[in-house]
């Protein structure tokens, strides 16, 4: 079985996209920088994806590229999305049953795993509740997760990454963020399992560059950030002075969305030679 990402592979930044020019202007950071990447769909983006057109479009151009792109289904609560991701060739899906009782929580995760393991196909899980806005996903409890859940999660499942809240959330961060860089730690001395950091929007590089110190932390998740680049992208092609000289050019408007996710991909890609963990 082919682990793309596990305790001796390279750290990925994860961006979520939800078409195909979302995911080109991602994989021509790639090219770009040089860096595999994950290519994630939110559970909403995935409903509206034609899927098979969608990653056969995607590997065809990673392969034309000579870069690995893998994807990767986020937050799914469907155990009949992620069978559908499976069997489309999805690379890895994460189930989120973190809002359930932890013992629900492991139950859930067995029965991707099942589905998922024999097709190759890796799993991601959530314990505590990493807070904040994805999709209609919003948690409203603190929700750090505890060590003793954990190890008791870990006890109960086969899983091949872990998300874990310390501290991060998704969408913009109101003030400084409190990450427990602690727990990462503490997560490291019982599992060598991938650690992956959700919530990447609106940490600093400074902070990005620290996370990617830790030897387990394999996987970061960009997506608010790949929003905002979309908007800048249409409010740049939208100034009076563009549309002034070219009138209004759908080509220009796709040509300026497009470098402003390159841009903002490839600065992150940057960051993993600054980061690389020893
Ligand atoms: P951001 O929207 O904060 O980048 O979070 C992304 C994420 O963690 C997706 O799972």
């Amino acid at each position: 079985m082919n682990k793309y990402i596990n305790a001796d592979s390279q750290q990925f930044f994860a961006f979520n996209v939800w078409n195909i020019e979302s995911a080109k202007a991602v994989m021509d950071a790639a090219v770009q920088s040089g860096k595999s990447l994950i290519l994630q769909t939110s559970m909403k983006a995935y409903e509206q994806l034609d899927k098979e057109e969608f990653i056969t479009y995607v590997k065809s151009y990673g392969k034309k590229k000579k870069i690995k792109i893998f994807l990767h289904l986020d937050h799914c609560r469907k155990i009949d999305y992620i069978r559908e991701a499976v069997d489309c060739g999805w690379d890895s899906v994460m189930i989120d049953a973190s809002e359930r009782p932890l013992s629900e929580n492991i139950k859930m995760t067995n029965e991707v795993i099942e589905l998922a393991k024999s097709k190759g196909v890796l799993v991601e899980a959530e314990i505590g509740q990493i807070r904040g806005q994805e999709d209609e996903i919003s948690s409203v409890t603190d929700g750090i997760a505890s060590i003793a859940d954990i190890q008791k999660f870990l006890k109960n499942t086969d899983i091949d990454m872990i998300a874990a809240a310390i501290g991060t959330v998704h969408g913009l961060y109101k003030g400084i963020p409190n990450i427990h860089y602690d727990l990462i730690e503490q997560i490291a001395e019982i599992t060598d399992l991938p650690f992956v950091v959700h919530g990447g929007t609106g940490l600093t590089d400074e902070v990005l560059i620290r996370l990617l110190s830790y030897k387990n932390v394999k996987k970061i998740n960009i997506s608010t950030d790949v929003k905002l680049a979309y908007k800048k992208g249409i409010e740049k092609s939208m100034q009076k002075s563009v549309m002034e000289v070219g009138g209004f050019d759908p080509l220009a408007v796709n040509r300026s969305i497009h470098d402003s996710i390159q841009n903002m991909a490839a600065k992150k890609l940057r960051l993993l030679e600054k980061g690389k963990a020893t």
